[in-house]
């Protein structure tokens, strides 16, 4: 498992010099949050919280909460991600902390306590084990406080073909399959020219495995929410080329509370 976490960090070292680059970084740097509506709405007002963001990449989410008042803590594997992470903390002049650590070494690493924890597009595909993930969330909470998700809805699961690509609005996959996925390269989303050699690695989870970890963690879900739409393209997280409605659920959010 650890070898093909590591696999994964070299390829996510090796993209985040092309994401500082196309992840409008301008707009940051002139004070604009780059997160979504149906995220900011979810979440609310963050003003005065202390927030920690799990696979914070190069941080453009992690900040954008700092500039709608948030106190922050991004964490990642990917220490080149967080070199352009600080890059951008010093360049806005705001606080932000960022952690380098495998998220599912947290619980070891990590003893502060947070008002909110927050993970968006891209975050549960790159997790071994989805019970120790629910566990860090709650080891990361404060009493009272809350963790909230977006990310791709697993149904999509049923679109992917055991060659790897992704037949859209087709049922050409297991939904309930359980084997690693490995692919040789890892491409790029905001540039297909873009081809990382490092091999990497994914993981599958049911809507059901997800709920159940954290519940089993001991939080209570305070909604489990369902969207026709992406909210992003294969771009950027933040580009949304034509927003289409689907006939099927395309993202979700969810959002749970440590008693
Ligand atoms: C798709 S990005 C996260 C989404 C984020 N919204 C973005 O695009 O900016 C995936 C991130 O997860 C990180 N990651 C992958 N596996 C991880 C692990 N085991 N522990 C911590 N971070 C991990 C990668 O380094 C990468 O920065």
């Amino acid at each position: 498992m650890k070898e093909m976490t590591q696999s994964n960090k070299k390829g996510w070292d090796g993209l985040a010099a092309t994401h500082y680059k196309k992840y409008h970084i301008e707009k940051l740097l002139a004070g604009t949050p780059l997160l979504n509506e149906v995220i900011r709405r979810e979440v609310g007002d963050v003003l005065g919280k202390s927030l920690a963001h799990l696979l914070c990449h190069i941080g453009t989410d992690t900040l954008s909460w700092a500039l709608l008042g948030a106190q922050v803590t991004g964490i990642d594997i990917s220490s080149e991600s967080l070199k352009y992470a600080r890059l951008l903390t010093d360049k806005m002049g705001i606080n932000a902390n960022f952690v380098e650590a495998d998220v599912m070494e947290v619980i070891e690493q990590v003893h502060e306590k947070f008002d909110i924890v927050f993970a968006s597009t891209g975050v549960l595909c790159w997790i071994p084990d989805i019970q120790r993930f629910a566990q860090t969330v709650k080891h990361l909470l404060k009493d009272g406080g809350f963790f909230y998700l977006h990310d791709g809805h697993p149904f999509r699961l049923v679109m992917n073909a055991e060659d790897g690509k992704t037949y859209p609005n087709q049922i050409v996959g297991n939904y309930f399959r359980k084997q690693v996925w490995q692919y040789d390269n890892l491409g790029d989303y905001t540039d297909p020219d873009l081809l990382i050699q490092e091999k990497s690695y994914e993981w599958d989870w049911t809507l059901g495995e997800i709920v159940t970890a954290f519940c089993d963690a001991g939080l209570r879900i305070d909604f489990l929410h369902e969207y026709p739409q992406y909210f992003y393209s294969g771009y950027t997280p933040y580009d949304v080329e034509d927003n289409k409605v689907e006939l099927y659920p395309c993202t979700f959010s969810l959002k749970a509370s440590a008693r």
